[in-house]
């Protein structure tokens, strides 16, 4: 069996780390077997400097095609005159949206050899693992009406919507219930219904889903004290499920209770459990090209493809622990502090795919 893997390298750093994603899943499939067909389109500034437009519509063709998406980061400097449309962002939120990716997972979890580089205290952070549900293609970047109107006195008004429908909510709720069956039982829901009407939906919908999960204990935060919580004592949480704009926020902050923010991979699927994942960091082009940036991110995202759009869990776990043997050994990228040798975007690939 072959899978179609298609990479979306994009910006900045994004084509860098993506290449070591690459090594891995060749290394994969010399080793094991994997069986994959890679090919590779633009995104993002990449997608406007090939076709005039963040998303081309060849780019979405052969992400519909392919069994699976591999995108790197977009964004950069260069772009950010553009008009709001041809934005490289607009082509990350365009294809999630077109693919109807609406579940986005984003596991944080503490790697043992790096509880000195977390910003919080090793006792308040060992054993860290939690995951972010995140809502990804509703929400407030989406609802409409937005845009900037004027008003009667002449002056200019920016506005956007946040609203969240019955189904919206339930199938992003129903995704968060699964995974916790698959970890501690426990899901917190992030929400701020002391003041949004969507919210107040938000927690009847979570609610209503809770009642086909007897055995998956449920609680609620609001968004402001969940952010407390996060950085006070992270453990207490199993899954956390969120709307987009809490989500992207928190994720954020859990991403750098792992000690770097270069460590976090993510999956957002569709309904039928495609996907397309990508690290949670972004296109860094201060980096970019300098053999400095963090691979990890992408190759656990690698991971967490053939964990849930390619059947392969088994290559999944050796590709996770070969991830934390060259921790063990010592090798770290700029980004993460310790360990006993620095290492360059390339080395850290090549130091991974030997250990599989
Ligand atoms: C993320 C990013 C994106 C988002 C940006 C780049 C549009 O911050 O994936 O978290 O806000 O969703
Ligand atoms: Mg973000």
């Amino acid at each position: 069996m072959t899978h179609r893997i298609l990479l979306l390298p994009g910006d900045g750093i994004g084509p860098e780390i993506v290449a070591e994603a690459q090594r891995v899943l060749e290394a994969l499939d010399e080793r094991y077997g994997l069986g994959c067909e890679v090919e590779t389109a633009a995104i993002g500034g990449a997608g406007y400097d090939a076709a005039g437009e963040p998303l081309p519509e060849a780019t979405l063709r052969q992400a519909r095609e392919a069994d699976a998406v591999l995108l790197g980061a977009v964004g950069g400097p260069r772009y950010d005159e553009l008009p709001w449309a041809l934005r490289p962002e607009r082509g990350l939120l365009a294809i999630r949206s077109a693919l109807g990716l609406f579940g986005n997972l984003r596991p944080a979890i503490l790697y043992p050899q790096l509880a000195g580089a977390s910003a919080l205290r090793e006792e308040v952070v060992a054993g860290l693992d939690l995951l972010i549900v995140r809502e990804l293609t509703g929400g407030i970047y989406f609802g409409e009406p937005r845009g900037v109107r004027t008003l009667d006195n002449g002056e200019r008004q920016g506005y956007n919507t946040l609203a969240y429908s019955d189904s919206e909510i339930e199938r992003v709720a129903r995704l968060a219930f699964e995974a916790a069956r698959q970890r501690q039982g426990r899901v917190c829901s992030v929400d701020k219904a002391n003041v949004l009407e969507s919210s107040g939906l938000w927690r009847e919908g979570v609610e209503r889903v809770a009642g086909e999960y007897p055995d998956v204990e449920l609680s609620h935060l609001y968004v402001d004290n969940a952010a407390m919580q996060l950085v006070r004592a992270p453990r207490q949480f199993d899954v956390v499920v969120t709307g987009n704009l809490f989500g992207d926020i928190l994720s954020d902050c859990a991403a750098q209770l792992t000690g770097s923010i270069g460590m976090l991979p993510s999956a957002s699927l569709d309904e039928a459990g495609k996907g397309l994942y990508e690290p949670v960091h972004g296109s860094a082009p201060d980096i970019a090209g300098r053999d400095q940036a963090n691979p990890l991110a992408a190759i656990l995202s690698a991971a967490m493809m053939l964990r849930y759009s390619l059947g392969r869990g088994d290559l999944a776990d050796r590709v996770e622990a070969a991830v934390g043997d060259v921790l063990e050994a010592g090798l770290r990228t700029p980004d993460l502090q310790g360990g006993s040798r620095r290492v360059g975007t390339r080395e850290m690939g090549a130091a991974v795919a030997a250990r599989l």
